[in-house]
């Protein structure tokens, strides 16, 4: 298949890249394309025509995005809208990514497809528009809802991934500051990507949660790390009040993968077992 990757500098998007070489390839990076730009995105998707493109690209520093309404609604929403729409008049099928923070996080159970969101930041209710417009102008999509993504290439706006500032700020021998209310499935990267490559063959089109599965508070999550990595560290935990980020996120945002064990495809692993095989492959356990 020719399959078009926008974000393919990204973590996920350099995943997907590597996980599809035996397709024809179009890997666009930031510097190729601008998502935001219509005409450009016009332009490349209908001199290219490719049989599916895959959005990976975001704006999703979560905190920036209460300053910067504007562009996160510009990037998380419109631009997807004008994508959608672009590959639904080619006749593309469009792949895009979304977040577990677009549920409430007043529930303990694992939130599944068919659950109502509730997002309580500009960053959530920016892709939840942008959920929204694709499943209301594709006929042929996949949104994926994803939850705490970790990869080999750190996220560039946040300087790296949790693993990664957590194994430096205890290098640094500084205490660290992990949030404890907040609980999540961290999802490793490569193993989503190839979920996705599965997923995008089947033509079983429509809206997937997809994490590794289990969940953890970042404080638990920051704790596995230095426990399997025999890293010494001053770890404290601390509440979402306490931290005092400025956007608002969901105490509990674990997301069941119902949709993907319906078409019997969900073997996503505990995200413990995910967590080791990211460790290894980094060099920092064997
Ligand atoms: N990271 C998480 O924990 C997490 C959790 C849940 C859902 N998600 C979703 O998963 C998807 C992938 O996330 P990720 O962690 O792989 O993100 P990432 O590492 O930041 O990758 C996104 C890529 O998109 C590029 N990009 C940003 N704005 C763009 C624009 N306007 N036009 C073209 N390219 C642009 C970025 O390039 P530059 O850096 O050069 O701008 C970056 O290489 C996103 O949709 C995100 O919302 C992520």
């Amino acid at each position: 298949m020719k399959i078009l990757i926008l974000g393919a500098g990204g973590q996920l998007g350099s995943e997907l890249v590597n996980i599809l070489q035996d397709d024809t390839l179009i890997p666009l990076t930031h510097r190729d394309i601008e998502m935001t730009d219509e005409q450009q995105v016009n332009n490349i998707l209908s001199s290219n025509m490719p049989d599916i493109v895959i959005n990976t690209a975001a704006y999703h520093r979560v905190d920036d995005c209460e300053d910067n309404v504007e562009q996160s609604f510009a990037v998380n929403s419109f631009a997807v809208r004008n994508m959608a729409r672009i590959c639904n008049e080619l006749g593309i099928t469009f792949v895009h990514f979304s977040t577990d923070y677009v549920f409430g996080g007043r529930k303990r159970i694992p939130y599944n497809e068919d659950n109502c969101p509730n997002p309580l930041s500009v960053y959530a209710v920016s892709k939840l528009a942008g959920e929204l417009f694709v499943k209301n102008i594709c006929s042929k999509f996949y949104v994926i809802r994803t939850c705490g993504l970790y990869g080999a290439k750190g996220v560039s706006g946040k300087g790296g991934n949790f693993i990664e500032t957590m194994i430096k700020l205890a290098e640094s021998g500084r205490n660290i500051r992990v949030v404890s209310d907040q609980i999540v499935t961290p999802t490793y990267a490569r193993e989503l990507a190839a979920k996705v490559s599965q997923l995008i063959r089947t033509g079983k089109y429509g809206l997937y949660h997809i994490t590794n599965n289990g969940g953890c508070s970042w404080h638990q999550f920051a704790g596995a790390i230095f426990e399997m990595t025999g890293i010494k560290a001053d770890l404290s935990p601390v509440s979402s009040s306490e931290f005092g980020a400025r956007a608002r996120r969901p105490l509990y945002s674990v997301l069941e993968n119902r949709n993907l064990k319906q078409l019997g495809l969900d073997d996503m692993r505990q995200w413990r077992d995910a967590l080791k095989e990211y460790l290894v492959e980094k060099g920092y356990i064997r």
